[in-house]
């Protein structure tokens, strides 16, 4: 399976700080915002990875990331969304690089507190169409929200004024390689860009869209509100990783004593 991030977009949201440099290059916590997308699909066993970026100071991922050596990778894959036309327009630039593979699909400003692992073995049995993950969230009108009928997903609405229900549609999407044909039968929304939502209500339209919970804290970092709990979320992980390192030390030690 390939992964792709998609990091392109003017970050509108979240100026001044984005007039500049480019969003997914701001700070959360102790490291750029694109290293945890980076970091979702390394740690999913994902390491041929393509990174579509685009907006300000696009050059600077090459600067940044090089081939991917913090990560353990040899080799890192970029190109370059001009203008920001929405997620499936950025998606679009991800055809030639897939190769007709399955894909798993990560937007650059969504963070996770644990691992995809499981998600991408279940996919990987699906035989085809496409997997989305669902998290509760207290303000579903932000994202993508399923209607259900029963445990069944009837359609997803893109920010809807009224959720149906109060999971969101995380930024994280298992695609197979009919996804470039669907996307290229979009029109764009309202607000003028090519939406993800709309690719995923044409998997559901054939029935070939199947979800999954995600375990753990999500949460995207595209606002100012987001960014500032991101960095309070990340924290907290850092800090109680380091908490059970200094007591695993401690109990190490205690070991080897006479
Ligand atoms: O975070 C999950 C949500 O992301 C989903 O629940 C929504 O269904 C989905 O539409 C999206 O909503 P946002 O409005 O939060 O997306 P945003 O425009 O902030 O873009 C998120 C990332 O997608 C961004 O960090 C980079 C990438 N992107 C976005 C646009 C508009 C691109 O690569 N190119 C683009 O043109």
């Amino acid at each position: 399976m390939k992964g792709i991030i998609l990091a392109g977009g003017t970050g509108s949201r979240l100026y001044p700080l984005t007039r500049v440099t480019n969003k997914h290059l701001l700070p959360v916590y102790d490291k750029p915002m694109i290293y945890y997308p980076l970091q979702i699909l390394v740690d999913a066993g994902i390491r041929d990875i393509l990174i579509v970026c685009g907006g300000n100071s696009a050059g600077e991922f090459l600067r940044l990331l090089r081939n991917g050596v913090d990560f353990g990778l040899q080799q890192l894959n970029f190109a370059y969304q001009e203008g920001e036309g929405g997620i499936a327009d950025a998606l679009r630039l991800a055809e030639y690089f897939s190769g007709g593979e399955k894909i798993c699909v990560v937007l650059g400003d969504n963070l996770i507190e644990r691992d995809i692992r499981q998600a991408r073995e279940k996919f990987e049995r699906q035989d085809r169409g496409a997997m989305v993950l669902l998290k509760e969230v207290p303000d579903p009108q932000r994202f993508g929200v399923p209607v259900f009928e029963g445990e069944r997903i009837l359609r997803i609405e893109e920010k809807p004024q009224s959720p149906q229900s109060p999971y969101a549609v995380i930024g994280i999407y298992f695609y197979d390689g009919t996804v470039f044909n669907r996307i290229r039968t979009l029109q764009p929304s309202a607000r003028a860009e090519y939406e993800i939502t709309d690719v995923n209500n044409s998997y559901l339209r054939d029935g070939l869209l199947s979800h999954s919970l995600l375990d753990g804290w999500w949460t995207d970092a595209g606002t100012l509100e987001s960014l500032w709990r991101a960095s309070g979320m990340v924290r907290e992980k850092v800090r109680a990783a380091q908490g059970r390192g200094a007591e695993s030390k401690v109990r190490g030690a205690g070991a080897t004593r006479p």
